[in-house]
């Protein structure tokens, strides 16, 4: 296992005030993403739409690494030039999402379990050849009241998410753990707090036990927030408490960077969540994003699949990059979303 490369593979996706953009729709993903702007999800469609954002100019100011899907790590500009190629000669370091999505767990009604272990080890080898220097694994955990999910579900996920990132630390590309607890239902944020630091603690002990290196990885948590469906939405200032409380308890301080996923908060929302964090002082890792919906939904709502909106589209991309990187630093506030 080549250390140094994977602590400063890791370092660098976090570095001066970075984040990440999750550009990883898996197709399904992305043709829901398409049908809400009605464009039809084709393969040329989707491959326009994906060098929309990886053209944009300026990004790379706040942005370290993209997270591609299979089909996206193999296309390439009207040049010929590979994304994973034109990401890297932009300071961008290319990564890949390669789980294969979460599936009912046998015996546990309610919970999922997420599946790709099966060859894993050749295809990393195979995206690292495409040019990947990090890979990304999503587990997800439900929550429904107070059976869902069980510590026998919780286990099954940790340990997946731990074998994939022990595989990926030998093949050379830094892993992105994510387990995400998601923000669908009617909870309460101490209940989401309760089961993230049930997932957190079962996640590093599990990678402890495969001899993962904490400090060549990047932990995508969720932030410790209220189910949508919860009448008592939080500030800022108490999601962020309440987040980092949880994070000091069960993040080792070697891991270099967490980078939030949005999970369904809206833009504005996300980023003035990663604002309170970071206006609470320094933390013992890099408090950043790799949001999908957060940084895209505006730039898709400006697209809406047509040339003559491209270069709107970017400058939304744009707009939503350099809040967050401004977030990065607590110096993000809601004024500044007016005008581009
Ligand atoms: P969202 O920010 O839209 O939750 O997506 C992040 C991601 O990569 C989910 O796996």
């Amino acid at each position: 296992m080549d250390s140094d490369k994977l602590r400063s593979v890791a370092s660098a996706i976090v570095s001066n005030g970075k984040g990440v953009l999750a550009a990883d729709e898996s197709s399904p993903t992305i043709k829901k993403r398409f049908d809400s702007i009605q464009v039809e999800s084709t393969e040329p469609a989707r491959r326009r739409y994906r060098e929309l954002l990886f053209t944009t100019d300026g990004i790379e100011r706040y942005i370290g690494g993209v997270i591609l899907f299979d089909e996206t790590i193999r296309q390439s500009t009207p040049d010929g030039v590979p994304f994973a190629r034109l990401l890297a000669e932009r300071g961008i370091v290319p990564g890949i999402k390669v789980d294969r999505g979460a599936k009912a767990l046998a015996q546990f009604p309610g919970e999922k379990v997420t599946e790709g272990l099966d060859g894993l080890r050749e295809r990393l080898v195979e995206y690292r050849e495409l040019g990947a220097g990090f890979a990304k694994w999503r587990a997800v955990i439900d929550i429904d009241g107070h059976d869902v999910p069980t510590p026998f579900g919780i286990r099954a996920n940790a340990h997946a998410l731990a074998r994939y990132a022990a595989l990926c630390q030998e093949e050379g590309l830094v892993p992105i753990v994510e387990p995400e607890v998601l923000m669908d239902g009617a909870h309460g944020i101490e209940r989401c707090e309760e089961v993230t630091s049930r997932v957190l603690e079962a996640v590093f002990a599990e990678l402890d036990l495969h001899c993962v290196l904490f400090e060549g990885m990047l932990l995508k948590p969720n932030m410790v927030i209220a189910g949508k469906k919860c009448a008592r939405q939080n500030s800022p200032i108490e999601v962020a408490e309440a987040t980092i409380r949880c994070l000091n308890r069960y993040v080792p301080a070697a891991v270099p960077g967490i980078v939030f996923l949005s999970g369904g908060q809206s833009a504005e929302e996300a980023t003035a969540n990663l604002n309170a964090m970071n206006l609470m002082g320094r933390h013992p890792w890099e408090v950043s994003f790799s949001y999908g919906r957060a940084l895209q939904a505006p730039v898709l709502a400006a697209w809406k699949g047509l040339e003559d909106n491209v270069a709107a589209a970017q400058r939304a991309l744009c707009k939503r990059s350099r809040l967050n990187g401004l977030a990065r630093e607590g110096k993000y506030s809601r004024e500044m979303e007016a005008g581009e």
